[in-house]
């Protein structure tokens, strides 16, 4: 079946069989590595992206239920060679070690931010609580989201990185594929 797309602002589309998840149409498909799988059964969110707005579990959505809808993913954060607010704020704030969780943690805090620019630490951890991480301990991921709603870390990033570096920064963030 054909599955047309908008992706990061990009008309994309390809033929798959019925049963392809979201998730390896967005990897295997159209080449966005930065989207990861960590549990394939709904449990880790390492596979979120935005559908149409709303955080979702790519792994939980088969390709062809998104046919014709928006999608976001890691790599379109960043606007114009410059880091997004969150991705500053998790560089700024430590929000990440191994990286693995990071494109899924990115998105769900940017949508949280989108309806609610300045949400309480518990709103949050709600938000965050279908998402798991591994190394850091949540707190700085918390601290990171915050700071991004507030403004306080993508002005003092964003003026601090040449415009190769905050590239190189992003890249980091949408790798470990
Ligand atoms: S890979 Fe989708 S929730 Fe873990
Ligand atoms: S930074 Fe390693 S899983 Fe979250």
């Amino acid at each position: 079946m054909r599955v047309d797309v908008t992706i990061n602002g990009e008309p994309r589309s390809a033929e798959v069989e019925p049963r392809t998840l979201l998730v390896d149409f967005i990897r295997t498909h159209l080449g966005l590595t930065g989207t990861h799988v960590g549990c394939d059964t709904t449990s880790c969110g390492a596979c979120t992206v935005i559908l149409d707005g709303k955080p979702v579990k790519s792994c939980t959505v088969l390709a062809v239920q998104a046919h014709g809808s928006e999608l976001r993913t890691v790599e379109g954060l960043r606007q114009n060679g410059r880091l997004h607010p969150i991705q500053a704020a998790f560089k700024e704030h430590h929000g990440l070690q191994c990286g693995f969780c990071t494109p899924g943690m990115m998105l769900v805090g940017a949508a949280l931010l989108e309806k609610n620019p300045a949400p309480s630490e518990e709103e949050i951890r709600w938000e965050l609580s279908g998402n798991l991480c591994r190394c850091t301990g949540y707190m700085n991921i918390v601290e990171a989201i915050k700071a991004a709603g507030a403004g306080s870390a993508g002005d003092a990033v964003g003026e601090d990185l040449g415009a190769a570096e905050s590239v190189a920064a992003a890249e980091e963030m949408e790798a470990h594929a």
